[in-house]
C-alpha cells in the first residue's frame, strides 16, 4: 500500500493485538526501507485525564511500540489529546482534520470482548463522530491489568465515532485468541446492531478481517470462509 501509495493516511489502534502489526513495520522499515516520510496517521483513541507522557496513555503506546522506530515526521502524527481544555471542539477538529488530510486510506482495528472497536462501548451509535465516551465497567475492568489499582483506570475516554471509521476507505479488523471469538462471530455474523459496534463493518464495503484460528473459533461460517481463502490462493 505505502508503495503505491507513499503519502498514505492510516488510522491507528492500540492494545495488544496491533504490536505484531507494529513489529513487522518496524521491520520492513529497518531492513526493507519502508518509508513513512510522506505518511499521516490518526489514532483511535485517548484516555481522558492522561498526559502524552504517562507511561498508560495511548501516546505514550505508540512512541514506544511504533513511531519513534519508523521515519515518521512528528507532525503528520495525530492522537486525541487526553488532557485538552475543551473536549468538544477538539473532537470537532479532529475529524475535520481527518477530512482535510484527504481521509483514512486504511484504518487497523483491534476488538474488545464486547463488540467495540476503539472505545464505542456496546449502544454507541452506529453514525458516531469523534467524542467523549464513558466507559463501561467492563472495559474499566479489563484495561486495569495495565495500571496499579483499578481506581487509576480512567472512566472515559475520547474515541473516534463508529461513523468516523466506516468512512475509512479500507479497514484491517485484527483479532487473535479464544477471548475474541464470541465478538468476532457477532460482529460477521451477528445483526448489524449498537450493542456490538463492530457489527456495523458489515455495511462497510471493503473490511477484512485477520484471526487466528482461536479468534475465528464461533464462526458458523469457518468452513466456507476457509474454503473461500484456500480458492483466493488457489485460482482457476
Ligand atoms: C485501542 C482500541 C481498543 C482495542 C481493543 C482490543 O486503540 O481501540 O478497541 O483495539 O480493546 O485490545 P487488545 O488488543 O489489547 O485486546
Amino acid at each position: 500500500m505505502l508503495n503505491a501509495k507513499p503519502n498514505a493516511v492510516l488510522g491507528l489502534s492500540t492494545g495488544a493485538t496491533s504490536l505484531g502489526l507494529y513489529r513487522e513495520l518496524i521491520r520492513m522499515h529497518q531492513d526493507d526501507g519502508l518509508d513513512f516520510s510522506q505518511v499521516t496517521t490518526f489514532n483511535l483513541d485517548e484516555y481522558v485525564g492522561l498526559t502524552r507522557h504517562n507511561p498508560q496513555s495511548f501516546c505514550y503506546f505508540m512512541q514506544e511500540n511504533f513511531l519513534r522506530h519508523i521515519n515518521i515526521p512528528p507532525q503528520n502524527v495525530y492522537i486525541p489529546a487526553g488532557t485538552t481544555d475543551n473536549y468538544v471542539p477538539f473532537c470537532q477538529w479532529y475529524d475535520r482534520r481527518i477530512a482535510e488530510c484527504g481521509g483514512i486510506d486504511v484504518q487497523i482495528l483491534g476488538i474488545g470482548e464486547d463488540g467495540r472497536i476503539g472505545f464505542n462501548e456496546p449502544g454507541s451509535s452506529l453514525g458516531s463522530r469523534t467524542r467523549v465516551k464513558t466507559l463501561s465497567q467492563q472495559t474499566v475492568a479489563a484495561n486495569a491489568r495495565y495500571f496499579d489499582t483499578v481506581a487509576e483506570v480512567p472512566v472515559s475516554a475520547i474515541t473516534m465515532g463508529v461513523g468516523t471509521i466506516l468512512e475509512a476507505r479500507k479497514i484491517v479488523l485484527l483479532a487473535n485468541g479464544k477471548q475474541k471469538a464470541a465478538a468476532i462471530a457477532a460482529a460477521v455474523e451477528g445483526p448489524i446492531t449498537a450493542m456490538c459496534a463492530a457489527s456495523a463493518l458489515q455495511l462497510h464495503r471493503e473490511t477484512v478481517c485477520v484471526l487466528d484460528r482461536d479468534a475465528a473459533s464461533c464462526l458458523k461460517m469457518l468452513d466456507y470462509f476457509e474454503w473461500c481463502q484456500a480458492k483466493m490462493l488457489d485460482p482457476p
